[in-house]
């Protein structure tokens, strides 16, 4: 299949442009598209054959469904069961926005698009060129993140062409994504609504909405969980891991670098080339084949930025194994360290 290149203005979208990736969608074929978030693999929602081909393109497990994007939060009405009041909360506040949620899904929604499951997750995206596809489409557009399942999720068009060129209809381009991690996965099918993925929402903005939310235990897990621990299909599976082994470093940042310096050290001596994931305030103290600033401390929005492109870039200079800084579980840096832990295959080392 030869993927067509659509490369757009991410303000100001050429209709013309958009008009040709939504006959895509609305003939069942697949359109990777810029969000706030990372870049996402489109198909019309309500056709069960679009999303097969979805999960064939991707190399996804079936058992793991995608987020269903609406461009207008009227259109969850037909696609749910029952919208709770607490729903009408969050989408006031947060929608467009990077902001997941969970519901009893209505009859309409097809059963490939939901894995089966009796929920559905909606999300309206903020982000011109996203919103416009959807529009023109005229369909909620199910979308996954549009990488090769396993690899981490690509914030930038070059990305999507990495993984996925020749496997699917066409890539629009609209530069590099603004936030750099996934939207937060909340669940409202449950009272107190559960977080199932921590990402570009904080949790500590829903709760002042909310007020009480539970975690899921896979949330700040820092080990592998059993199957029946797992509410989201997702959770269960490979995540975020290049080629390269990476392991995480954890603690107070002085006692973080030091550790780091010494695996640095034990690696090169057995012959290992190896990359550090740093921050704008310890790369300095490092030496080592590949080093690079994931960003700033005080401001983990950088760092989420930059994750997932630095996994990607690191792993491509070949290096045998990426030893990666924690940083704090505040805000963003939750959702950060969600994907450092999983990138690692929980290979945690706490620093003392
Ligand atoms: O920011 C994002 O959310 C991006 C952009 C493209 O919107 N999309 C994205 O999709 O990250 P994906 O498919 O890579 O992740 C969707 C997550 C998975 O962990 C999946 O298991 C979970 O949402 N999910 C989907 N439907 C669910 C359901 N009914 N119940 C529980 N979890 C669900
Ligand atoms: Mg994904």
């Amino acid at each position: 299949m030869k993927t067509l290149l659509l490369k757009v203005d991410s303000d100001e979208p050429e209709p013309q442009k958009i008009h040709r990736a939504a006959e895509i969608i609305k003939t069942g074929g697949l359109v990777a598209f810029p969000t706030e978030t990372v870049y996402g693999l489109g198909a019309d929602a309500l056709n069960p054959a679009a999303v097969r081909r979805l999960f064939e393109a991707k190399k996804r497990p079936l058992d793991n469904p995608p987020i269903v994007h609406v461009a207008d939060p009227m259109e969850i009405s037909r696609l749910v069961a029952k919208v709770p009041k607490k729903a009408q909360l969050l989408v006031n506040r947060f929608w467009p926005g990077p902001l997941t949620l969970i519901f009893n899904r209505s009859e309409v929604v097809p059963k490939v698009t939901t894995a089966g499951l009796d929920t559905v997750a909606i999300r309206m995206p903020k982000h011109k060129v996203a919103l416009e596809l959807i529009k023109q489409s005229d369909c909620p557009i199910a979308a996954p993140s549009a990488n090769l399942a396993g690899k981490p999720s690509p914030t930038t068009a070059q990305h999507v062409y990495d993984d996925l060129n020749g496997r699917i209809d066409a890539i629009i381009n609209g530069g590099a994504t603004n936030i750099g991690v996934e939207s937060t996965v909340l669940d409202l099918s449950v009272d107190p609504p559960m977080l199932l993925r921590p990402g570009g929402t904080p949790i500590e903005a829903l709760r002042k909405v909310l007020g009480e939310i539970r975690l899921h235990p896979f949330v700040e897990s820092e080990q592998e969980l059993s199957l029946n621990e797992i509410r989201s299909p997702g959770m269960a599976h490979k995540h975020y891991a290049p080629k390269a082994k990476v392991v995480l470093v954890e603690g107070q940042v002085p006692e973080v670098v030091a550790k780091i310096q010494d695996l640095e050290k034990s690696y090169r001596l057995k012959g290992d080339k190896v990359g550090i994931l740093a921050t704008d305030e310890t790369q300095a103290f490092y030496e080592a084949n590949v080093v690079r600033s994931l960003g700033n401390r005080k401001n983990l929005s950088t760092v989420a930025q930059s994750l997932f492109r630095l996994l990607r870039e690191v792993d491509a200079e070949g290096v045998d194994v990426i030893i990666a800084e924690g940083v704090s579980s505040e805000g963003l840096g939750l959702a950060v360290m969600n994907r450092l832990r999983k990138a690692s295959g929980y290979h945690i080392i706490k620093a003392k």
